[in-house]
């Protein structure tokens, strides 16, 4: 028997678009082949033979998806929340990278993050681990055991970092690349690797160039961080005073994507700022990963996230752990609309704040494109689903779909994850 071919009955929702949320009370969700053909109020005859598992007091919700997460970071998530990006990168999180030159440190940490993201409701991730190629590979062999796809960056950092965490020079940073690239090429069903500078102050411009050549030559997609911090963008003006702005300097050397594997690029805060930063987000496959919680935790700022959907940017959410405390893409929406309606408020109140369509489209169907045609129950869409158990949620309230899905967003929790599938396949 085909595990892929199967029906889930239950209410469903599920974005058409940032505007618009579609919603069916106990519809039929049919999935043949790993590929969603649709949600159906009655099963169509050609379906009829399908297996139906029945959900009730369930919501039946695409997956979630989540552009940016340090995988190394969650064994300190929630320390050092006092700090501010820079000072935090060198007290606490440098320090804690180090420790992955140790593969059964880094099999213990990987371990438990790998269980703590697939007991959560993200399908898909885009990850970042240290500059270790062991215990990046290690991370890449707990991940493969989860059923969930990913993308896995080795780190790529060559000044501006503690000593044991800075490769000896650009060229032998970028063969130590190329050596983890062919290591686990082919080796994978569900993690695909994906070129990895930590930040332009982390990376000298022959590693940019470097890096940016493996991503041509082996036509890898790339994740970095960008203007996220005004010390770090006032720092990268100072490193690189050629560029007109921050996402130049990496478009300069090839690592703004193509059209066959796009960017990451986590945090874009204050790229609204720039022009020359806007016209190149806009120009190139480049999405912005929104990271709201991680924005407030090391008080970066507030990214004009509703500008940049406005100008026709690619926008997705990130928990970025351990700059966000959460690895909870559904918390991750509800900061979004929270930050948003600050930012409305105390600077800019020409920005009205996001709404629930738009930050659950950000979360699915949005960042989700990233990996494909993923994210939405639409048909030919590959099926990727999470059932969320209402138990913990009840209330005598007679609440509509939206809201349901509004409590669900700001309520619920890893627990109430009762089913998860990806590509059609079923996860538990
Ligand atoms: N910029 C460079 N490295 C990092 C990191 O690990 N986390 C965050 N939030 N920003 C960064
Ligand atoms: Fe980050």
């Amino acid at each position: 028997m085909n595990m892929k071919n199967f029906i889930l009955k239950g209410d469903i929702c599920f974005s058409r678009s940032k505007e618009e949320l579609s919603c069916v009370e106990q519809g039929y969700l049919v999935c043949t082949d790993g590929i969603c053909r649709g949600v159906f109020r009655e099963i169509p005859q050609a379906y009829a033979g399908l297996s139906v598992q029945n959900w009730e007091h369930a919501m039946i919700l695409p997956g979630l998806y989540d552009l940016h997460v340090h995988a190394p970071q969650y064994a300190f998530a929630g320390t050092g929340m006092d700090l501010e990006l820079l000072k935090w990168l060198e007290t606490r999180t440098f320090p804690e990278e180090e420790r992955y030159a140790d593969p059964e440190y880094a099999r213990k940490a990987y371990g438990l993050f790998a269980r703590k993201l697939k007991e959560s409701a993200t399908v898909r991730a885009c990850i970042f681990g240290t500059i270790h190629r062991e215990a990046t590979q290690i991370l890449m062999e707990e991940l493969e055991k989860t059923g969930l796809k990913t993308m896995v960056g080795k780190v790529s950092m060559d000044r501006n970092a503690s000593a044991g965490l800075l490769e000896p020079g650009p060229f032998a940073a970028a063969r130590s690349v190329c050596q983890w690239l062919d290591g686990v090429s082919g080796k994978y069903e569900n993690v695909k690797p994906v070129v990895t500078p930590r930040f332009v102050p982390a990376c000298t411009e022959e590693l940019l160039g470097e890096l940016g050549k493996i991503c041509e030559e082996r036509k890898l997609p790339v994740q970095s961080h960008l203007s996220e911090n005004p010390s770090e963008i006032a720092w990268v003006k100072e490193l690189c005073p050629w560029a007109e702005s921050y996402a130049e300097v990496y478009e300069h050397f090839g690592l703004l994507g193509m059209p066959e594997a796009p960017a990451v690029m986590a945090h874009c805060v204050y790229s609204g700022e720039s022009e020359n930063e806007k016209k190149l987000l806009r120009e190139n496959p480049v999405y912005i990963a929104h990271c709201p919680q991680s924005n407030t935790d090391l008080s970066s700022g507030i990214a004009p996230v509703r500008r940049y959907l406005e100008e026709g940017m690619l926008v997705g959410l990130g928990t970025d752990i351990a700059g966000g405390h959460k690895m909870s893409v559904f918390q991750t929406m509800a900061e979004a609309i929270q930050v948003s309606k600050l930012r409305w408020r105390l600077a800019d109140d020409s920005l009205a704040p996001l709404r629930t369509e738009e930050t659950f489209y950000l979360g699915t169907k949005g960042g989700g494109s990233f990996f494909g045609k993923v994210g939405s129950f639409e048909p030919g869409y590959e099926l990727d689903a999470v059932i969320i158990d209402e138990e913990r949620l009840s209330t005598p309230a007679r609440l509509s779909m939206k809201e349901r899905l509004e409590r669900i967003i700001y309520l619920s929790e890893d627990r109430d994850v009762v089913g998860k599938y990806v590509a059609g396949e079923k996860i538990f």
